[in-house]
């Protein structure tokens, strides 16, 4: 794929040298908006919803997609995949308490949470949330809290943690024996058999490898594990299954130039072994579920940000920007490309070699290492690709900085979905003790 093929794949263009999102010129947004400013298409994250939908539904049409509401919790991200027909995978009771705010109702929503407590399964069991637990050891818990409330014991899931993880990072691999998440394989009848005994009338069952996986054949191993382990709890405990969940994980072109995930290998490791699966075992007539986030929203948006100084300490360029590791954690979190182009292209002038850094008082407060870019100027605007992904659920107020805003682009229109945050709003939540005051 060329250059502009993969720019024009995020809505990204040059018109007369200056940058446009969306068909809308980034350098007249960041004058009315200011910066650092997250930019999100909307048209995007309602393409790759209908075009997974689509996929999905030319293999096996009893198919559910839940968003990841962890990649982007904004109500009106959520109300936009909740109007295409999304449906939700949650975490926290904030994410789920977050989509009830949006409209989106408990039947849609599955909690996948580690490390539950007492008062995660109380909301969720109240508000009629499907639980996905993640060990045995909280089964009794939750049944305590189900007979506490007076509430019927229905459908209960059980992640799985078939040994085989990936992802672009250590630290979002969730899969592999000495990883936190889901049960393994020896335990695995156990939790199925426990819940029946205790009550549990209808099952479902889960995996989550990782995430950001690029190459689909990464799923393969995991599938043949997952799959292997769904017969054995089937066989041994004639159990059938409301539904299959095979997770989120599926990556973007994060560089230039790299492809998109090839669909035709993720339906031939991962949806054409769960048919063949179905059609050869007495195990009901599954929904078939996927869970992606990044999928749905990384490539939907851009994060504007403004060089305020370029410093050459005599060995390197800087180009310090308003935006740090508090706007986007995720390079140094995770030493994650995001691709950073200028929104004002001067094509002649020649090419140098920057780190583009927050001013956050970090060293690994650097959003691009050694980039290419034409000579760089104070005041001059940047785009910093494919952030609507964990780009700002993960921001923080770190270094006492306020958080940023969001703008929404729909049919050429600009619509604030968040606003910045101020310098009082730091303070919000803080108390002073009367001897302080
Ligand atoms: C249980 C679960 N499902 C789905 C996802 C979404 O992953 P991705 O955004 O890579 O599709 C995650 C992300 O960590 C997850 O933990």
């Amino acid at each position: 794929m060329n250059y502009s093929k993969w720019l024009s794949m995020k809505t990204l263009e040059y018109r007369d040298d200056v940058l446009y999102f969306a068909g809308k010129n980034t350098l007249d947004i960041s004058k009315e908006y200011g910066t650092p400013i997250y930019v999100i298409n909307e048209n995007t994250i309602r393409e790759r919803y209908k075009n997974l939908k689509i996929l999905l539904n030319s293999e096996y049409e009893n198919n559910r997609i839940h968003y990841a509401v962890k990649a982007n919790s904004n109500l009106s991200i959520l109300k936009i995949l909740h109007s295409e027909g999304a449906f939700f995978d949650c975490t926290s009771m904030g994410e789920i308490y977050t989509c009830f705010k949006a409209g989106i109702s408990p039947v849609k929503i599955i909690y996948t949470g580690n490390m539950f407590t007492d008062e995660d399964f109380t909301f969720a069991v109240e508000n009629k949330v499907l639980i996905n637990l993640d060990s045995v050891s909280q089964l009794n818990r939750l049944a305590k809290i189900h007979d506490g409330l007076g509430v019927e014991k229905s459908v209960i899931s059980f992640r799985i943690n078939p040994e085989f993880g990936a992802g672009h990072h250590a630290h979002t691999i969730t899969a592999g024996r000495t990883i936190k998440f889901g049960i393994l394989e020896e335990q695995a009848i156990e939790a199925f058999s426990k819940a029946k005994d205790i009550g549990f009338k209808k099952f479902g069952i889960h995996q989550h490898i990782g995430s950001g996986v690029l190459n689909a054949q990464d799923f393969k191993k995991p599938v043949e594990k997952y799959i292997s382990i769904i017969k054995k709890i089937a066989n041994s405990l004639e159990i059938k299954f409301e539904f299959i969940d095979f997770g989120g994980g599926l990556g973007i072109p994060y560089r230039p130039l790299e492809e998109p995930l090839d669909y035709n290998i993720y339906k031939d490791v991962v949806i054409k072994p769960f048919k063949n699966l179905i059609n050869s075992e007495d195990i009901g007539e599954p929904i078939f579920k996927i869970e992606p986030g990044r999928y749905l929203t990384a490539e939907s948006s851009i994060l504007l940000t403004q060089i305020n100084t370029i410093k050459n300490n005599g060995y390197k360029l800087f180009a310090g920007v308003d935006a740090g590791f508090n706007t986007l954690l995720r390079p140094t979190l995770y030493n994650s490309y995001h691709h950073i182009i200028a929104c004002n292209k001067k094509g002649k002038e020649p090419t140098l070699t920057y780190d583009i850094t927050g001013p956050i008082c970090e060293s690994g407060d650097i959003l691009g290492k050694n980039r290419e870019l034409n000579r760089l100027e104070e005041k001059e605007i940047l785009a910093i690709l494919d952030v609507g992904a964990y780009g700002f659920t993960m921001s923080s107020t770190y270094n006492s900085r306020p958080r940023s805003s969001e703008i929404l682009i729909n049919n050429g229109k600009t619509f604030k979905i968040r606003e910045a945050e101020s310098l009082d709003d730091l303070l919000k939540h803080q108390i002073i003790p009367d001897h302080l005051k």
